[in-house]
């Protein structure tokens, strides 16, 4: 089995307020998606890793990327409008690694995911799931709400026991992955349908099951200015416990 791990880091992380594109404020003196990159290099399956970076960044991720060493190869493409058609364009890169049969996909925004999740995703591809996602129970009671005349109003409680907050990495055969987003790439052209917040949402709109492995409170996704937070202390124990 070959694995590739696709990196969407285009977003502008505007939640994280204003400055540089997300994947590339720092952590530690490192970029976000530096970390997330050895992250999946770090990952003894993960042979090929192909980056989406903001069309204005290429080169500057290219060189940023240049410096790291280990076994994976780095790929570097332009990344789209929406995280969806990122991935999509980072997809289009396999088609120069016909031996990658499957495939990951982890957000640049969760820089300190622990090689043990990402290997524990690709084990469940491998044992003949054909896409599989990180879950966590949810801490907070999750309500839908609907808006009346300019109020928020609670219209339904949802029960708290049967619901997952889904991380990345997720991983997927790569055929379901490819299919299920040049399906939607279609469908969004015909109907102007929301891009997918996460790629297990393209795969079930065509049915297939998804396995839910447990998450890491560790891959938590960096998206409001506390987590920067909570990431700076977290790779300070870490780099502290390696000493
Ligand atoms: O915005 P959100 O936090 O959901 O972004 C998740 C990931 O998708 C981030 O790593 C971000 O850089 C990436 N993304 C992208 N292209 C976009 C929007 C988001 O690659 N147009």
């Amino acid at each position: 089995v070959t694995v590739a791990a696709v990196v969407p880091a285009a977003g502008r992380g505007e939640r994280l307020g204003p400055g540089a594109p997300k994947a590339l404020r720092r952590i530690g003196g490192q970029p976000l998606l530096v970390h997330a990159v050895r992250a999946l290099g770090a990952a003894p399956s993960v042979e090929v890793v192909v980056v989406a970076a903001p069309a204005a960044d290429v080169q500057a991720v290219s060189d940023l990327l240049a410096d790291l060493s280990f076994d994976a190869r780095i790929r570097v493409v332009a990344g789209g409008p929406s995280r969806q058609a990122s991935v999509g364009l980072a997809l289009a890169v396999l088609d120069d690694h016909p031996d990658v049969d499957v495939v990951l996909v982890h957000d640049a925004a969760r820089p300190l995911v622990p090689v043990a999740l990402i290997e524990s995703v690709v084990a469940a591809v491998r044992s003949g799931a054909s896409a599989v996602v990180p879950g966590m129970p949810v801490a907070d009671t999750i309500k839908r709400i609907e808006t009346v005349d300019a109020t928020a109003l609670v219209a339904e409680t949802l029960d708290r026991a049967g619901l997952r907050a889904i991380q990345t990495p997720q991983g997927f055969d790569r055929a379901v992955l490819v299919a299920a987003h040049a399906a939607a790439a279609e469908l969004g052209a015909a109907a102007a349908a929301a891009p997918a917040t996460d790629d297990a949402a393209l795969v079930e709109r065509f049915g297939h099951r998804i396995h839910v492995v447990h998450g890491d409170e560790e891959a938590f996704k960096v998206t409001r200015p506390i987590d920067l937070v909570l990431a700076e202390a977290l790779l300070a124990r870490r780099r502290a416990a390696e000493q």
